[in-house]
């Protein structure tokens, strides 16, 4: 029987029918099928498509894996389009309403085109798909094998170091400590299979490779203009994202693997870490520092010192005597704590460690396959390690937060969970520890490490966020991870891990957060000044304090026994430079929210790179193009040097032309800019056409703003704003609570219109006025209208701004500003 007449297909609405394929027959058959299957050199491929725009792929040797994710949401990996099956010979052909997918039933090559007959993604030519069984037991290994046309470029899989394109690379997906890692260090600390490739004609695809084995992607490092995309273990099982540009697959990614829910508004503030604050006195004495020095901040981070022999969930009453009292205090100045809490557990019996004997008693920690418990040693010692692959246990590890949560820890930090292990050369457990799955989707089965361990720290970020929100159902949990997988960012922001204290490593840093949004980690940032080596440069400090507060977390963080690198370290001038900065990113937190907000709706990245906004730069983000710059949002262009220590000019150029500097407000006609770099300027750019909300400075979050709202006005095409608000803590924003709305602006003719939307949302803003700011207006109005009464309006002829002053606009209004003649 040849291979091509295994073909079968199951059709939709019907019971199980079968579609012989036959050679030579062309469009012999047309139907509608919700799944497709294919069996040829001892393979079976199943198609599907989750979405019109998605095509989802499974393969395994004599059978299909087990249906099941960690990552993609269960609504849209059960739910199956209907395709329409046409087959013309060995090719069976299957059509979305956005997608054809043609597959050779011989050879089971595939090709995915859109629906103007571009290829969206497709096999390469020989051993596309390749399923080698493993030896005496091992897993079969698996690789595809695709093509990468010439202009594409590849991006995603988190925050691999690198150049901010992949192409060219090859990176292994393997959680692991990589403390000091270097640009070429690789695998680093967490692993989202998903790649964005950019064509330079912007059709986007996307591909997550749902597979949690030690696995790898292959930019064409290996093989010229072929995307290898492989695992050790573990199915085939991935789906492609089609769109019309970047964004589209980035929303499309978001609609199968979840977005971040809604951080709480103090999580964008600043954040002051160490490791560590090691004592109640040393904790306080930052606190009134940054009160002292009016540093707006509005988190104090307490690493593992403040624990009892690093045991987590524990106190050390030596040196945090009244740990509630401590929360409470810092809670008067404006300030939230957030704890450490790791999850090595240490294995201390008969000690009266409630977290070891609470576990033990209930069985929860991983065995050796002969049953004995599982120890490594981390940072209490000898430790033992939850099994986050059972329901039961993510709720017990929940429940362990009950005491901090009720003394007014305001969120928690899961560090170590590759895991991290001491001592031992693959840094982690062994691969044949056993994890039991339990878990609604999946087969309940034992699973190996090997399996579960790119999905760990995933998962006990998610029995964090998970027990946070059973013990205070209206508070928007906070949790930051350094381990995660694919839809990860539904429980916890995260960051870069052990970074170091050079130039280098901030220009890094860059593609590395740029790269973890497009992955769907939106919240995220690096550790300010860098965590190891010796100390930042004061200038090096400043610098990255500087680009830190145009980033999604902003937490200065370093290590143990380092000179200090709070933001008053190296002098009053360096202190002052990072104020002003600081401060401008309270100033601008309307914005930030409001991009966080949007975030929480489509998955849209805070921080991007350009070709995100401007797909045609894609072309761009090799060396000496953006890939050193960012956008915060769609409206701020961010363009630190490349070379961030050197003194010499460097050209910066901007998409289009039009921009206007953020900070004198000039417009500035040119594509292309020389920069001089000069340590108290960051250069940041405003899109014509952009309204930026912003507000009075505050010293943290926690306190209201007083004043007015201001609104930024850069006219240019397809002007608009957003503003949300709430109160920022809750979850009542989920029912009604908010503020939703849109100011756009025109100019026709001499006129410049600036319209608001009608509000959404039951919530009462802070603010009574509204100042409007307009940039690029080159001389003092005719008269400005408001619902037909005449507004008082300031032009200043210096920065060519108009200041006008309105009463709130909650409902539908529009100003007119009619130029002198
Ligand atoms: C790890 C973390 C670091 C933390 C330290 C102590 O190295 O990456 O951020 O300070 O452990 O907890």
């Amino acid at each position: 029987m040849s291979a091509a007449r295994h073909s079968l297909a199951w059709v939709a609405g019907a019971a199980l029918a079968f579609i012989w394929a036959q050679r030579g027959l062309a469009a012999d058959s047309s139907n509608s099928v919700d799944r497709y299957r294919a069996s040829a050199q001892g393979l079976i491929v199943e198609i599907s498509a989750p979405r019109d725009d998605v095509i989802r792929v499974r393969a395994g040797r004599d059978r299909l894996p087990e249906d099941a994710s960690w990552a993609v949401l269960p609504a849209v990996r059960t739910h199956h389009q209907n395709m329409a099956l046409t087959q013309t010979g060995p090719t069976v052909q299957l059509r979305t309403a956005a997608l054809i997918v043609r597959l050779n039933t011989a050879t089971l090559e595939l090709e995915i085109d859109d629906a103007a007959g571009h290829v969206v993604l497709a096999d390469a030519s020989r051993r596309s798909l390749v399923i080698t069984p493993g030896a005496a037991g091992a897993p079969d290994s698996i690789e595809l094998r695709k093509k990468m046309p010439a202009d594409a470029h590849y991006f995603g899989l988190g925050d691999k170091t690198g150049p901010l394109d992949r192409r060219g690379g090859a990176f292994t997906l393997w959680n692991t400590d990589a403390s000091q890692f270097s640009e070429s260090t690789d695998p680093l600390y967490k692993s989202i299979p998903f790649m964005l490739g950019v064509a330079e004609t912007g059709g986007s695809v996307g591909v997550l490779f749902d597979n949690t084995w030690r696995s790898h992607f292959d930019f064409g490092k290996s093989e010229r203009d072929t995307l290898l995309i492989g695992a050790e273990g573990g199915p085939v099982d991935y789906y492609v994202l089609a769109g019309a540009g970047p964004k589209a697959v980035i929303e499309t990614y978001a609609e199968l693997t979840g977005t971040a829910p809604l951080a709480p508004l103090w999580a964008l503030g600043f954040q002051q870490s160490r490791y560590s604050y090691a004592t109640d006195a040393e904790a306080r004495a930052i606190a009134r520092r940054l009160r002292g020095d009016r540093i707006p901040a509005d988190v104090l981070y307490l690493d593992i010192d403040y624990q009892d022999r690093n045991r987590p969930f524990t106190v050390s009453s030596q040196a945090f005597p009244d740990l509630p009292g401590f929360i409470a205090d810092l809670g008067a100045m404006h300030l939230r704590t957030v704890l450490i809490t790791d999850l090595h557990i240490a294995r201390a019996p008969d000690e009266h460690y409630a977290p070891y004997d609470s576990g033990a008693a209930q069985g929860v920690f991983l065995e050796r396959p002969d049953g004995s418990p599982y120890v490594g040693k981390v940072w209490p010692g000898d430790s033992v390690f939850p099994d986050f692959s059972r329901t039961s246990v993510r709720e017990w590890w929940g429940g362990l937060y009950a005491d901090f949560v009720h003394a007014g820890a305001a969120g928690f930090w899961n560090d170590m969970n590759e895991p991290a292990l001491f001592d031992v050369r693959s840094k982690t457990m062994p691969l044949d520890t056993v994890h039991r799955i339990e878990e609604a989707g999946f087969e309940p089965r034992q699973a190996s490490h090997a399996e579960m361990h790119n999905v760990y720290g995933m998962l006990n970020s998610r029995a964090t966020y998970e027990g946070l929100l059973k013990l205070a159902p209206d508070r928007r949990p906070f949790v930051l991870t350094r381990a995660s997988y694919a839809g990860g960012q539904r429980y916890a922001a995260t960051w870069t891990g052990d970074n170091t204290s050079t130039w280098n490593h901030l220009r890094l840093s860059i593609a590395m957060l740029n790269n973890l949004g497009l992955s769907g980690f939106a919240y995220a940032g690096d550790d300010i000044g860098g965590f190891s080596g010796p100390g930042p440069s004061p200038e090096l400090l400043t610098r990255w304090i500087e680009i830190g507060a145009f980033n999604p977390i902003f937490r200065d963080h370093c290590e143990k026994g380092k000179t200090a690198q709070e933001p008053w370290v190296g002098g009053p001038i360096q202190e002052a430079i990072r104020r002003r900065y600081i401060e401008e990113r309270y100033r601008l937190m309307p914005y930030l929210y409001a991009l966080a907000e949007e975030n929480s709706r489509t998955g849209l990245p805070l921080m991007r790179p350009v070709f995100l906004e401007f797909p045609q730069q894609v072309a761009r983000t090799g060396p000496g193009g953006n890939a050193d710059q960012f956008m915060l949002g769609p409206d701020l262009l961010v363009t630190p040097a490349p070379i961030g220590e050197s003194p010499d000019p460097y050209l910066v150029s901007l998409p289009g032309s039009g921009w206007y500097d953020y900070w004198t407000g000039v417009r500035q006609n040119l594509a292309e800019v020389t920069e001089t770099p000069r340590l108290d300027r960051l250069p940041v750019w405003v899109r014509p056409g952009s309204i930026i909300p912003r507000e009075p400075l505050v010293q943290s979050t926690a306190e209201l703003p007083r004043g007015n709202l201001q609104l930024w006005v850069y006219p240019g095409p397809d002007c608009v704003g957003h503003l949300y608000v709430d109160d920022g803590v809750s979850l009542a924003y989920r029912s009604g609570d908010y503020l939703r709305q849109s100011i756009r602006c025109r100019t026709e003719e001499n006129v410049t219109i600036v319209e608001f939307d009608a509000r959404e949302g039951r919530y009462q803003p802070w603010w009574h006025e509204i100042e409007l700011t307009v940039h690029g207006v080159a001389g003092s109005p005719r008269r400005v209208v408001l619902a037909e009464h005449t507004v008082a309006s300031r032009f200043d002829a210096k920065t060519q701004t108009l200041h006008i002053r309105l009463p709130d606009q909650p409902g539908v209004s529009q100003l007119r500003i009619e130029a002198a003649p």
